[in-house]
């Protein structure tokens, strides 16, 4: 089965053809994110006006794989080629999902195709369904044995995924936990009571004077953090909220008020320049400690709360090297099987969309599709 879906609902247009869920036929992304960094953040009325600029092109060249020759009929090209659509309905920002929602139900409307609405959030972990030759389905411990299953999703090195899973879904709008007991069987466990995670990346990142390069930003300085034993670095700890409480909710908004603390307190005690890069590094290093540490415990309670086989990471924050090595060290001697998508597929994209309304998504009639700006990933 062909999907060819829509996503737009922040500061990315993307459209993707994907068959049966997990192989990518086609897939396209603008994004307006450079337009919005003299703010600080996406502008919602300029990221909408860029959806609309962008949506008719997106949507051509992702279809253009299936063009024969000079032909344009896209509506032609629609019905011979594409067996369902499917779209971000949320949540996100009101006018960017309306752009991507009007253009899928034009087009169901033009086509007669079945369209399906898509939660951008719930969509995002579906991202480690998808075969790509960087698809890394990293962490197989050895002993375990896998029964191939050609219902069951699979990543590139041909492992099943194996229930019940954890899937942590980490992106700039939300950290989430859910309990995976098949592809269409998802639970809801807890998330952040304010910040998201990569909310806390973006925003201390623009306190250290890396803009609104967010958390790739802050994983290139930690990168850079070299331990001395001089003080032109942060030597205090900074807070892992909510860390030993037994609830599976997260709390990231302090970390912005105790970086800007920390931050005052060092460069006035130690008449440090704030442009010190070691200074900087230190900073970027504890931060990405902090927020990654909290992710890593929370996602194990849950996996031991559920007994849980595998692990799935996804969205933007599940890019992040250091977060994916911490994993990767604390099931060392476990049994549990860790997967993440790409890092192409960890941001926002139209894959995962297609892949979710394969695999959970159900038709509505085009008439009652809506943009949700709300819409709860409590489920
Ligand atoms: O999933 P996504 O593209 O958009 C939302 O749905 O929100 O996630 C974007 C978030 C941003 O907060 C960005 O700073 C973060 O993902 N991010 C990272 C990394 N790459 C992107 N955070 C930490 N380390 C990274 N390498
Ligand atoms: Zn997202």
């Amino acid at each position: 089965m062909r999907i060819l879906a829509i996503e737009s609902s922040c500061d990315e247009t993307a459209a993707a053809i994907v068959e049966d869920g997990t192989l990518i036929r086609s897939n396209n992304i603008a994004t307006s994110t450079t337009m919005h960094a003299k703010w600080g953040g996406v502008v919602p009325e300029v990221a909408a006006r860029e959806q609309l600029k962008s949506m008719i092109p997106v949507l051509t060249e992702t279809l253009s794989p299936f063009q024969s020759q000079q032909k344009t009929d896209y509506r032609q090209l629609i019905i011979d080629h594409i067996d369902a659509l499917a779209v971000t309905v949320g949540p996100g920002l009101i006018g960017s999902l309306l752009m991507g929602v009007e253009a899928a139900k034009t087009i169901a409307f033009a086509t007669g195709k079945p369209l399906i609405p898509v939660n951008h959030v719930l969509a995002h972990m579906y991202a480690n369904f998808i075969e790509t030759d960087l698809s890394v389905a990293s962490y197989q411990l050895s002993g375990k044995k896998h029964t191939t299953n050609n219902q069951q999703p699979t990543t590139n090195n041909r492992q099943p995924i194996t229930y019940p899973a954890i899937s942590l879904v980490v992106s700039g709008g939300h950290t989430e936990l859910f309990l995976m007991q098949s592809p269409k069987k998802l639970t809801w466990l807890g998330g952040t009571i304010d910040d998201a995670a990569g909310e806390a990346f973006d925003k201390t990142a623009r306190l250290l004077g890396f803009g609104n390069r967010g958390g790739v930003a802050i994983q290139e300085a930690a990168s850079q953090h070299i331990p001395t034993t001089n003080n032109q670095q942060l030597t205090t700890k900074l807070p892992r909220p909510l860390l030993y409480e037994d609830s599976l909710n997260f709390s990231f908004s302090g970390l912005k008020t105790a970086v800007m603390r920390e931050w005052k307190k060092v460069s006035e005690n130690q008449h440090l320049s704030t442009n010190n890069s070691q200074l900087i590094a230190s900073f970027a290093y504890e931060i990405q400690e902090a927020i990654t540490d909290v992710l890593v415990a929370k996602t194990m309670k849950a996996v031991s709360m559920h007994n849980a086989q595998s692990i799935l990471l996804s969205g933007g924050v599940a890019a992040n090297l250091r977060l994916r090595e911490k994993f990767h060290q604390t099931l060392n001697s476990s049994r549990l099987a860790l997967y993440y998508p790409p890092i192409s597929l960890c941001t926002d994209n139209a894959v995962y969309i297609a892949s979710y309304a394969y695999f959970r998504g159900e038709p509505v009639d085009w008439h009652a599709v809506e943009a949700q700006p709300d819409l709860s990933v409590e489920i």
